[in-house]
Parts: structure tokens; C-alpha cells; sequence
């Protein structure tokens, strides 16, 4: 089974489409904020929220609690492909409906390896990964420019290093990212592949 949760009017074919609202006629209604989700544990083979996690969980152990249930549907080595606005850009501002930023370094948090590293390094980070008893590493992150940015690095005028420096200094740089994160299950999960 593959979920594509937070479906809106984008189906994918061959995927359970879910969505919490019937007007966009999804295969499956779910309030993704209600908890447990209606899916057995290690059930589920590939997971996509395509603008929409930044719409769920304004409340901590809501938001939580929706990686525990995204762990403990998962498939050991599973994958799940989160597309979010970067929080300082004006889509994610404008919104209404978004209730938190979606940052790479905030579901690095959910890793078991970036927990232990911390802690071996001193840092204060919550080790949410270990706190909660999930762990998901990290497979790719991609970002998606927003103009001006993306023809003046096409054409060569500025580097990376010019980027990532505009990135965190500036408003309106990164458009969106894409994160693919992996499930990691433990020896003895059911249906570990
Ligand atoms: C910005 S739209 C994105 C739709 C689609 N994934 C796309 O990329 O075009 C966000 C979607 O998340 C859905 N959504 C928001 N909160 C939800 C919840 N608690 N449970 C299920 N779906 C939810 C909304 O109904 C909406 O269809």
C-alpha cells in the first residue's frame, strides 16, 4: 500500500489518496490529526505529504504523534517523500492553515544516529528520535529556488556559497523543499524488506 496523504485535487494512480475533506473525493477519508490512523502497523510501503504536513499538528503531541504514526505504519526501510514552503518564504507566510515550519534539521530530530552524535557532542538538542521510539534517517533534500535567486545561479553571477548565506539571511530565497526520509525498523519488525 502507498499513501499519498493530504491528497487535495493531486491523485496518484495505483496510491490510497487520503485527505480529511470529502470535496476533493478522496479514496479515503482521514483526519490525519486523529489519532491512531486507521492503517495496521508496518503496513504501508511509500509515503508522500505534498504540502500538508506544515498544515498539521499545531499542537506539539499532535504533531508528535503523527511520526509516531507514520513510523509505526512504515515498512522498515520505507520511504516518505515531505514537500513543504521553506518557512520564510511568502507561501508559507500567507497560508492561513499553516500552523508550523517544516525545516530538514527539524526531522533530522526524529534520527536515532543524529540523536546519539548530539548527545556524544554535548549539544542540547531533544533527542525526539530516541524520546519517542522512531527513527528516520535522512535520504535527500532538494530545494527549489525562488526568483531572483534561481536565474542569477543558473547564469553563474552567484555560487552555493552566496546561497546558502542569502538563504538564511534573506526572505523569498528557497521556495520550497523536498525531503525523502527512510524508515528504520529494528530486527524482528514485521515485514522488514
Ligand atoms: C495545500 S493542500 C495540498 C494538496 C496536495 N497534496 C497537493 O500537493 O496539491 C493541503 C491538503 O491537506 C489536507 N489536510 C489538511 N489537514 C488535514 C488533516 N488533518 N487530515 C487530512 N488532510 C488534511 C487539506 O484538506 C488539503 O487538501
Amino acid at each position: 500500500m502507498r499513501l499519498n496523504l493530504g491528497c487535495g485535487n493531486h491523485k496518484v494512480d495505483g496510491w490510497l489518496n487520503v485527505d480529511k475533506v470529502p470535496a476533493c473525493n478522496p479514496d479515503q477519508i482521514v483526519d490525519l490529526e486523529a489519532l491512531p490512523w486507521p492503517w495496521p502497523a508496518d503496513s504501508v510501503d511509500e509515503i508522500v505529504l505534498s504540502h500538508v504536513l506544515e498544515h498539521l499538528g499545531a499542537a506539539n503531541d499532535v504533531y508528535l504523534g503523527i511520526f509516531k504514526e507514520l513510523y509505526r505504519v512504515s515498512r522498515n526501510g520505507m520511504r516518505i517523500t515531505i514537500i513543504v514552503p521553506h518557512p520564510r518564504h511568502d507561501h508559507f507566510l500567507n497560508d492561513p492553515t499553516h500552523v508550523r515550519p517544516i525545516t530538514e534539521i527539524g526531522l533530522l530530530m526524529f534520527s536515532q544516529t543524529a540523536n546519539r552524535y548530539w548527545i556524544a557532542a554535548g549539544g542540547a538538542d531533544t533527542p525526539l528520535g530516541i524520546y519517542l521510539g522512531i527513527d528516520f534517517e535522512t535520504v535527500s533534500v532538494q530545494r527549489r529556488l525562488g526568483e531572483p535567486w534561481s536565474g542569477r545561479f543558473e547564469r553563474g553571477e552567484i555560487t552555493s556559497a552566496d546561497l546558502d548565506y542569502a538563504a538564511s539571511t534573506y526572505n523569498n530565497v528557497i521556495q520550497q523543499t523536498e525531503i525523502v526520509l527512510r524508515a528504520i525498523k529494528p530486527a524482528g519488525s514485521k515485514n522488514n524488506t
